[in-house]
């Protein structure tokens, strides 16, 4: 989009006679009519999370490439909400008559937030890997162990809507990166304990959009959902 605009912009300097003075960081554009503020770009330098030394290589290489595509997920999610605001028929369907500016934040904190200490790591070092992975909990609210499980059977974003996968009826967990979006909210430095479980399943979901939509927009499933049906 910040392209866009650059492009938009130099592309009114060049259809102008009208004095422009463009600057590769600072573009003051005088021209007479109504034109885009400039104003100098926020940061963007994005430091991906951590990931602990106990993962092997294949580990690290499969949960960077699933954490890139939550980052992805997260990005269409606020973009969408960012472009069409909270009347849209995707937006009301999941986050009813609430306010955007939490579901806009929640996405972007995944993707411009402080993510350090938020680690992943790949030993058993709470003794819990029975399952695919888990938060450490009161072990340590930062941190998620993602186990042996989880990169054998959790599927690739590619993957979306292949083998009779839908929004509705799959299971959330079903892809590597919306299972990360969980398990990142679920950390204090991310989820700041008011992203949680308000409600579970899809039709939960659903109702709750409905009866609660300030519980709605930091429901941590309706936010899987939601950037899921964006992105699918
Ligand atoms: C924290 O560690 C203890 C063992 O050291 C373990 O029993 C407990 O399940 C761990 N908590 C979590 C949430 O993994
Ligand atoms: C990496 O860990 C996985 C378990 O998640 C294991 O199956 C695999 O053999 C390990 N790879 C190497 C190269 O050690
Ligand atoms: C939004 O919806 C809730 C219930 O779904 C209702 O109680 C509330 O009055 C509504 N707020 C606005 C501003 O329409």
């Amino acid at each position: 989009m910040r392209t866009q605009f650059l492009i938009s912009a130099a592309l009114a300097a060049l259809t102008t006679a009208s004095p422009v003075l463009i600057n590769r960081q600072l573009t003051t554009v005088t021209i007479s009519g109504t034109t885009p503020t400039s104003y100098p770009q926020p940061v963007t330098s994005i430091r991906g999370f951590p990931i602990h030394s106990s993962c092997n290589g294949t580990e690290r290489n499969q949960l960077e490439k699933a954490l890139g595509d939550t980052i992805k997920l997260a990005r269409q999610a606020a973009q969408h909400v960012l472009s069409h605001g909270s009347t849209s028929e995707l937006y009301v369907k999941y986050f009813g008559n609430a306010s955007s500016a939490e579901v806009v934040g929640w996405y972007e904190k995944l993707v411009y937030g402080d993510h350090e200490g938020v680690l992943f790591r790949c030993d058993d070092v709470d003794g819990n890997c029975q399952q695919e992975g888990h938060w450490r909990g009161e072990n340590a609210t930062d941190e998620t162990v993602i186990c042996p499980l989880s990169y054998t059977t959790r599927q690739p974003l590619e993957a979306l809507c292949g083998n009779g996968y839908t929004v509705a009826t799959g299971k959330l967990a079903t892809y590597f990166a919306a299972d990360l979006m969980h398990r990142l909210y679920h950390t204090t430095k991310i989820g700041e304990g008011a992203a949680e479980h308000y409600a579970d399943s899809y039709a939960e979901c659903l109702e709750l959009a409905e009866k609660n939509p300030a519980e709605a927009v930091r429901n941590t499933h309706t936010l899987q959902y939601f950037a899921l049906e964006v992105y699918a």
